[in-house]
């Protein structure tokens, strides 16, 4: 009887210090892995300076901790998704299945994360957005795993038709790419429009990404509308507003825009933009020690100022670094990691923002106006703006 006692206590013992030793070589191994981030964004085509400036932005933010989020060295890969949503699901699960990636990061088109999405809530796979404001994205499709860092395409476009309402503009026309983020754009705009009293008496579009807005312009200048709105980013936003003054239209219809018309674009854009009105989660004037900090870094850095989606990909790198350190770097302790993001108050150079219960940041929009090289902040259009989430169940 003892010496059964005695055996079953030694085989305990010994049971009990294996488990022990192996959580520890199971800790220290974990934190001596990389945490392995997969960028797709678009380094081609229309939409390529918006996903470099996303890298840029990310990188700055881990390299500012060292490389590292709570003791794990970063590690990137990254694909080229060309802001082709015809491509997007074999490109992200090349990142989930054959790069084996803990974290998506992307993207800027709407297409695109919106298949991302798909993915990411069907494989569990953790997915933060830095840049596409597709609806769906935090509406129909939210899930736990999903987080944006950036805006819906609904937010400015509603801010902006407040404003263009206030100014006492009635009659509207709109243009855009036809596609999910100019006709959310248009959709919130629209909204902020008419609930003020003004109507879009026109909606005109053509397929993305393309530049031929001739025919377009000469139908704005036959409907001689009080305004007109706009949607369009990167390349695209270049080539409109140089045609929309090119026209001549520029000096007759005040033409008004979500903030991408002018950001990461004025360079090229050049006095053409001159004046020009935005609404936007950021602007290059705040003036705040938290933005002025973040400025300098990455003119340090990259030898280029930063715009929005610069501030878009270090919040995401932000917003995963909250959630690595609530798990120490453990990011398979999933539902403690979302928590900490959900309940985090993001110190962004843009200002502080908390996430919508769909993971939305809900954020002041801007309204700021094309001075120089800079869109200078004018006020506040829209106070902590929040998405309306139209049919998130989570
Ligand atoms: C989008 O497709 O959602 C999108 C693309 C570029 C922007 C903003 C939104 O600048």
């Amino acid at each position: 009887m003892k010496r059964f006692h005695k055996g079953i206590l030694q085989t305990a013992i010994a049971a009990l210090s294996i488990t022990a030793l192996s959580g520890l070589t199971l800790s220290a191994h974990a934190q001596q892995q990389k945490i392995k981030i997969g960028f797709m964004l678009p380094y081609t085509g229309t939409f390529a300076s918006l996903g470099n400036a996303i890298e840029n932005g990310f990188r700055l933010y881990v390299s500012e901790q060292g490389g590292k989020l709570n003791g794990r060295e970063v590690e990137y890969v990254k694909v080229d998704d060309e802001s082709d949503p015809s491509k997007a699901t074999d490109n992200v699960n090349k990142l989930i299945k054959r790069d084996n990636v803990d974290v998506l990061v992307g993207s800027v088109h709407s297409g695109v994360a919106m298949a991302m999405a798909k993915v990411a809530k069907d494989t569990g796979t953790l997915l933060i957005v830095p840049n596409a404001g597709a609806d769906a994205v935090t509406g129909p499709m939210c899930a736990p795993n999903i987080f944006r860092s950036s805006f819906s395409n609904w937010q400015p476009g509603y801010a902006m038709g407040e404003v263009v309402a206030k100014k006492g503009h009635k009659k509207v026309v709109t243009i855009t790419w036809k596609y999910a983020a100019g006709d959310e754009s248009v959709r919130g705009f629209k909204e902020g429009l008419e609930k003020s009293g003004g109507t879009v008496v026109k909606e005109l579009s053509l397929p993305f990404p393309g530049v031929e807005f001739q025919s377009l312009l000469t139908e704005i200048a036959a409907a001689k509308p009080d305004a007109v709105y706009t949607f369009f980013a990167g390349g695209g936003a270049v080539k409109f507003v140089k045609d929309y003054a090119a026209a001549g239209l520029k000096k007759t219809i005040p033409l008004y825009g979500a903030g991408f018309l002018t950001d990461g674009t004025l360079e090229a854009q050049g006095a053409d933009a001159a004046d020009l009105l935005t609404t936007l989660h950021y602007a290059d004037s705040l003036g705040t020690p938290r933005d002025n900090a973040f400025r300098l870094a990455y003119a340090k850095t990259y030898k280029l100022q930063p715009d929005v989606y610069a501030v878009q990909g270090y919040d995401a790198a932000q917003m995963l670094g909250i959630g690595s350190n609530a798990v120490k770097g453990d990011l398979s302790k999933r539902a403690e990691l979302i928590a900490a993001i959900e309940k985090a108050k993001i110190d962004s150079p843009r200002g502080p923002f908390t996430l919508s219960k769909s993971h939305n940041p809900i954020q002041d929009i801007y309204l700021r106006q094309v001075s120089g090289k800079e869109n200078k902040l004018v006020g506040i259009a829209s106070k902590a703006l929040a998405d309306p989430s139209r049919g998130c169940r989570m």
